[in-house]
């Protein structure tokens, strides 16, 4: 109770400064209205409850009260006023909502604690959805995750504060709903998490290798961003946290199911425990596995196969040590290794059409570099760019 009461003391700072206005967002002073609002209504369940003799433990009260000051971080300034200019702001926003707030939230389960507040008359004898499975909390989330990313909505959502707040609310909404469901439906809620981490991974990776800025809202860039170093870092800044922490916590769940299991029967092989376990993991592995071929095919529009072997036809290996190509040792050029991962090539940002460029015509961008001019036609430059973009 005290926590909450500190929490709600705390958020209200934060309505004073509410006043610098967001541009985009609901404003700043309604957020937090609505969040000391959310916390006093939830501070007055813990005590009904407590009045009728059933604790609210203390774990899941200090879930709350971070939870609320994560909400507060999330969506009121200075964070809030960034992201309407720089769209990896407003994906740290979402990493905040989705994958500490709403966990956060599953735990503390305030809708319970919440509805003690109400009049008897009020409360529902259920909850909606509570009977439903994972899988319907997952595909929901999932719905919501990509059709807000989707350009045409995004960019409607960053023009309305209406459609804004709608937005975050069914990404919030459908996030504590996937936690809370995974949470108590063991083994499914780990393929659950599992599903999630891997498409919402999958459109992190989108972001970040994608050639060109996706957004109108963001082609400005800012903080010294370009607009589409603005879109890989929202990008990575999706697909590494959804990733580690979703897997993190599908691996958890697993690990408490097994216990489960063990002390319900010995035998814990059977047919079942084998399809659950090796399928997930199976999942966790196919990105291993090369999802790197094509994706340098979207990138540049070349083969990597054909690429690899028009590199002896020019003569690449004779300066440069390049992973595949046998007798690509030599050290007059830098070596091609991770060329996929680098953020410039030549000193120059690393995109798909800089990097076709050079090797089409070193001379051209950069006079007296070392690097001949070769004569690499447009469709082996593809080529070769697209091997190039597979060497992680
Ligand atoms: C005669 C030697 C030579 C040959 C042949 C050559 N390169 Fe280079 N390459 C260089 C040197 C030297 C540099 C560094 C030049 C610079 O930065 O101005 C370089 C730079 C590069 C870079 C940028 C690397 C980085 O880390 O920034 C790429 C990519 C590249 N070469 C690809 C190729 C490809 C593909 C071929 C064959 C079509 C090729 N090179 C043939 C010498 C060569």
């Amino acid at each position: 109770m005290r926590v909450i009461v500190a929490v709600a003391l705390l958020l209200t700072p934060a309505t004073a400064a509410a006043h610098d206005g967001a541009a985009t967002g609901p404003p700043p002073a309604a957020t937090a209205l609505a969040l000391v609002l959310a916390v006093l209504v939830y501070a007055h369940g813990v005590r009904r409850l407590q009045a009728r003799g059933r604790t609210v433990g203390a774990g899941r009260q200090v879930a709350a009260a971070v939870a609320a000051l994560t909400l507060a971080g999330a969506l009121l300034p200075p964070l809030d006023r960034v992201a309407a200019a720089l769209l990896s702001a407003h994906m740290g926003q979402h990493v905040l909502l989705t994958l500490v707030a709403a966990p956060l939230l599953a735990l503390a389960q305030p809708l319970n604690v919440a509805l003690a507040a109400l009049p008897r008359a009020w409360r529902p004898r259920r909850l909606p959805g509570a009977r439903l499975p994972v899988a319907a909390a997952a595909l929901a989330h999932a719905g919501a995750l990509w059709a807000w990313h989707l350009p045409p909505l995004y960019d409607l959502a960053l023009a309305s504060p209406l459609l804004h707040a709608l937005e975050h609310a069914t990404l919030m909404a459908t996030a504590v709903w996937l936690w809370w469901a995974a949470s108590r439906q063991r083994p499914a809620g780990a393929l659950a998490l599992f599903a999630t981490a891997l498409h919402a991974g999958a459109l992190g990776a989108l972001l970040t290798l994608a050639p060109r800025p996706w957004f109108a809202a963001h082609q400005a860039g800012g903080a010294g961003l370009s607009a589409l170093e603005d879109q890989q870092l929202a990008g990575i800044l999706m697909w590494v946290p959804a990733g580690t922490l979703l897997t993190g916590f599908a691996l958890a769940l697993l690990a408490a199911w097994f216990r489960q299991a063990e002390r319900r029967t010995p035998s814990l092989m059977g047919p079942r425990t084998l399809v659950l376990v090796v399928l997930p993991l199976l999942t966790l592995l196919a990105p291993g596995c090369n999802r790197a071929a094509p994706t340098a095919t979207l990138m540049t529009g070349g083969d990597p196969g054909r690429g690899r072997a028009a590199i002896p036809k020019y003569g690449c290996q004779t300066c440069h040590t390049i992973p595949g190509v046998i007798g690509a040792d030599a050290s007059v050029g830098p070596p091609l290794t991770k060329l996929a991962m680098r953020a410039f090539v030549a000193g120059q940002s690393n995109t798909p059409d800089n990097l076709i460029a050079w090797i089409r015509h070193p001379q051209q961008r950069r006079p007296a570099s070392p690097m001949p001019e070769m004569g690499v036609t447009e469709q082996d430059g593809r080529d070769i760019a697209a091997y190039l973009y597979t060497l992680r």
